[in-house]
């Protein structure tokens, strides 16, 4: 049998954390070591300064709102519910670490190491937020999460994720949809799809994890799929082809042509027909110089039927590749 790569793995969910988290199942392993072996990287006796474990009915005691909040989570139904592990039960503190030290002055912010906290002010470092989260969450495309551009800029997973209370309809999100939670920090793709021509994410037909896996993949852009092509063929498979007459610059990548966002030209295209083809097609039997704006409509005597309505497409029509046995020039 082939070794299977880490991405097929990845698909199937095994990875270091579901092993360790198969040893919580099993209730061998305490929590703080597995957490260790799974690449959290916290010493079993210094989380908290080893405070010791008092239960979330104390915590509840002087967090009622936070209490009150938390029940209607995922995280909410599953470990008071129905606690699969050891680590489950601990509510509260599975995630804010053992709370006996905090306790002891809670409002001292020379007292904040003794709890993990997950707002910036508190001051917890990053990584060992994300440990907290991670020791629980390695399968799939978690396991990417460590090289991904988000991680590398120093993300919190509390940056896109409220666990505390259900704000979003799935996925514990800072915010109600998934696409506002990304715009927070991306002003320039919110902009690309107010454009004029754009994919129908504003239209909620789409969000971006369609395309992109936030916690990273193995492609640039953290894209889901091995290659922008991949991608795009998942919604448009019939460019995918096979044809007879390949276009190369469409084997070879869709944004040779498209931006993947919007676009104020028609079709999501980087560059206005005839200029889109004429990038690469400067010098053509039929036509050696180059078609400028006055050619097009509104050119006065200068226009040209090359450029206006479709421009080359209105002869060269399958542009994507064609199966015609005369198709050779993209025209049938
Ligand atoms: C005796 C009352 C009391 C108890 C019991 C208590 N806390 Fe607190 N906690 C506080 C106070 C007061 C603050 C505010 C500290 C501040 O704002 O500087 C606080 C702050 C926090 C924060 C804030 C972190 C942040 O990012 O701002 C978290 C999380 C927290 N507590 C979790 C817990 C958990 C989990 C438990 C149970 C293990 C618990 N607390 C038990 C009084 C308490
Ligand atoms: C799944 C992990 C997780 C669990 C379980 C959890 N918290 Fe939190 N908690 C967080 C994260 C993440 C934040 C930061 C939220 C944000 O960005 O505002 C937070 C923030 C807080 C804060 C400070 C900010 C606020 O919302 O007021 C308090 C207090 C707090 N939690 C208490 C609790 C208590 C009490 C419980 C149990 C009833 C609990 N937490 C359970 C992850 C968790
Ligand atoms: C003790 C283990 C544990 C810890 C620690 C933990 N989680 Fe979870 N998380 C779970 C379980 C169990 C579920 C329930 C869904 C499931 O069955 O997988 C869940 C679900 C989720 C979901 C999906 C919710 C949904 O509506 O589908 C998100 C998002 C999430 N957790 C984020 C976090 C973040 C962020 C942290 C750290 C602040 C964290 N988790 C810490 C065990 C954990
Ligand atoms: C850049 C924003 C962002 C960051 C940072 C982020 N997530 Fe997520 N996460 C999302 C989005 C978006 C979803 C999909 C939500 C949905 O489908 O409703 C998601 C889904 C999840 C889920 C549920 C589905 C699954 O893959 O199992 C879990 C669990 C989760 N995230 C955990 C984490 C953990 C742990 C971290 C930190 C290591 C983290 N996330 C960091 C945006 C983010
Ligand atoms: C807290 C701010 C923040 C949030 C929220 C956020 N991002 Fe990012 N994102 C960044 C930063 C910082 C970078 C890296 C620098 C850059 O390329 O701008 C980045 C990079 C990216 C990249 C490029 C990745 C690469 O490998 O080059 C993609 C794609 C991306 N983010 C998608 C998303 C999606 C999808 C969401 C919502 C689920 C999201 N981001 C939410 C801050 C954020
Ligand atoms: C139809 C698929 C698709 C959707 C939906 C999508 N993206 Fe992208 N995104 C891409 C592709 C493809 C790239 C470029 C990859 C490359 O250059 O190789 C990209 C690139 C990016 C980048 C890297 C910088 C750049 O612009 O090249 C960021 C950041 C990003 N997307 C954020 C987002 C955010 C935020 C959303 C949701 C609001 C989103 N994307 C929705 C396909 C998509
Ligand atoms: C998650 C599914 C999905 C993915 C992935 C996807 N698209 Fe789309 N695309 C759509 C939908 C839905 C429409 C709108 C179709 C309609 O309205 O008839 C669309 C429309 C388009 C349009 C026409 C836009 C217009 O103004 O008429 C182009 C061009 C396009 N996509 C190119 C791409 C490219 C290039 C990629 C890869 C980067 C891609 N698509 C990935 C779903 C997807
Ligand atoms: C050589 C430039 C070029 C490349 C490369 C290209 N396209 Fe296009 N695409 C166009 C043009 C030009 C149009 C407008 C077609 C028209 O109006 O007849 C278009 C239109 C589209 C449309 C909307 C109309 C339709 O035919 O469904 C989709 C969807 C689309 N392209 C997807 C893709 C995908 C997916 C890829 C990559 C496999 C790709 N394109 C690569 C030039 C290109
Ligand atoms: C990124 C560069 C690029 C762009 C943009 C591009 N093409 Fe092409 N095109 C090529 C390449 C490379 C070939 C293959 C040339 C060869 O085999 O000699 C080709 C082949 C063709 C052919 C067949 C030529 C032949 O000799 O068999 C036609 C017709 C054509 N393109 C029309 C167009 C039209 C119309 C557009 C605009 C919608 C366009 N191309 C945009 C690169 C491009
Ligand atoms: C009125 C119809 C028509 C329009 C409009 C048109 N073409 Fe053509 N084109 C043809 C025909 C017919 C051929 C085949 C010539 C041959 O086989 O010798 C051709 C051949 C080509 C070729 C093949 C190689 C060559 O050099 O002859 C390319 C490349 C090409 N056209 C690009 C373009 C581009 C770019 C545009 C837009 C600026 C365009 N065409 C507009 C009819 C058209």
């Amino acid at each position: 049998m082939k070794k299977p790569s880490p991405r097929a793995l990845a698909q199937l969910g095994v990875t270091a954390g579901v092993i360790a988290s198969m040893a919580l199942v099993t209730g061998t392993v305490p929590r703080t070591e597995a957490a260790a072996g799974s690449g959290a990287g916290l010493p079993a006796a210094s989380l908290n300064g080893g405070a010791t474990y008092v239960g979330e009915a104390v915590c509840i005691a002087c967090h009622k709102p936070q209490g009150d909040q938390f029940m209607h989570t995922a995280h909410a139904a599953a470990f008071r519910l129905n606690p699969r592990n050891d680590a489950q039960k601990l509510s509260c503190e599975a995630c804010h670490g053992p709370g006996s030290n905090h306790l002891k002055d809670p409002s001292s912010p020379a007292n904040r190491g003794a709890l993990i906290g997950f707002t910036r002010e508190w001051g917890t470092p990053v990584a060992q937020q994300n440990a907290m989260c991670l020791s629980c969450h390695q399968g799939g495309q978690h396991m990417f999460w460590s090289g991904s551009a988000h991680a590398m800029a120093n993300l919190a997973c509390s940056d896109c994720h409220n666990p505390m209370a259900k704000i979003s309809a799935t996925g514990l999100l800072k915010k109600p949809t998934i696409n506002e939670t990304c715009y927070t920090c991306h002003q320039q793709q919110r902009a690309e799809f107010a454009k004029r021509s754009h994919m129908p994410l504003p239209e909620g037909k789409m969000s971006c994890v369609d395309c992109h896996s936030p916690h990273g993949s193995t492609t640039r852009a953290a894209i889901k799929a091995d290659t922008v092509n991949e991608l795009c063929y998942n919604c448009h498979a019939e460019k995918r082809g096979p044809f007879l007459w390949e276009h190369a610059p469409v084997r070879d990548n869709c944004l040779n042509c498209h931006s993947p966002h919007g676009s104020n030209h028609d079709k999501l295209l980087t560059v206005a027909r005839p200029f889109s083809c004429q990038e690469c097609h400067g010098n053509t039997n039929h036509q050696t110089t180059l078609f400028n704006a006055g050619q097009m409509v509104g050119g006065g005597a200068a226009i040209n039927s090359r450029v206006i309505g479709r421009s080359c497409q209105n002869c060269h029509s399958q542009i994507h590749g064609s199966n015609h046995p005369a198709g050779a020039r993209f025209q049938r």
